[in-house]
């Protein structure tokens, strides 16, 4: 069900070694740019880093938790067209959600390193990024996926009462 799908996906930030099978990433990929998108601009693109050094020196961000990403099989970055819609930043929060969301479908697990608006040694993350990854031009790093098989414990979600955050127009 949906429902439990959504309560099963946690962010993981320990992965076993095993290799992820790109196809089945690429399929995920092509879904998760199946949602909304403002006019239809789509605005999001990938970047796959798979090789160890890369992973290495992503880990090496220093951004919240990110020396992880070292052992990761595979890390996916989204990049989006800045200059084709104003929306890029929900653009790319929304194709994450759903990747993350196709990937535990599958079996994989995920996390979510937030990459626009931090810094590496007071510059643009982007720059550090660009230093050892081969970033098409005009596309900027918004965030980073690791992908894989997870090996931590999560804890069960608990169920939560949301009334607090629901605002009504009329008195009821
Ligand atoms: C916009 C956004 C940015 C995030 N940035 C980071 C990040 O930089 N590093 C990280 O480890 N987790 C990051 N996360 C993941 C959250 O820490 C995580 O979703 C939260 O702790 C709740 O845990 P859960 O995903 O298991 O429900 C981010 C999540 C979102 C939505």
């Amino acid at each position: 069900m949906f429902k439990d799908l959504i309560k099963d996906r946690h962010t993981i930030r320990t992965y076993k070694n095993d290799a992820v099978d790109f196809d089945t990433v690429k399929e995920l990929l092509k879904f998760a740019l199946m949602g909304p998108s403002y006019k239809s601009a789509r605005p999001i693109e990938f970047l796959v880093v798979d090789d160890k050094p890369s992973l290495e020196k992503l880990a090496k961000l220093g951004a919240f938790s990110t020396k992880y990403l070292a052992d990761v099989p595979l890390c996916i970055i989204t990049l989006a067209h800045t200059d084709t819609t104003t929306t890029w930043l929900q653009e790319s929060a929304v194709v994450t959600a759903y990747f993350q969301l196709l990937a535990k479908e599958e079996g994989l697990d995920t996390a979510w390193v937030n990459i626009y608006g931090t810094e590496k040694e007071d510059k643009p993350a982007s720059e550090y990024l660009a230093t050892f990854l081969d970033i098409p031009a005009g596309l900027t790093p918004v965030n980073i996926i690791p992908v894989g098989y997870g090996d931590e414990r999560v804890r069960k979600r608990k169920d939560f009462d949301i009334s607090d955050k629901i605002h009504f127009n009329t008195p009821r």
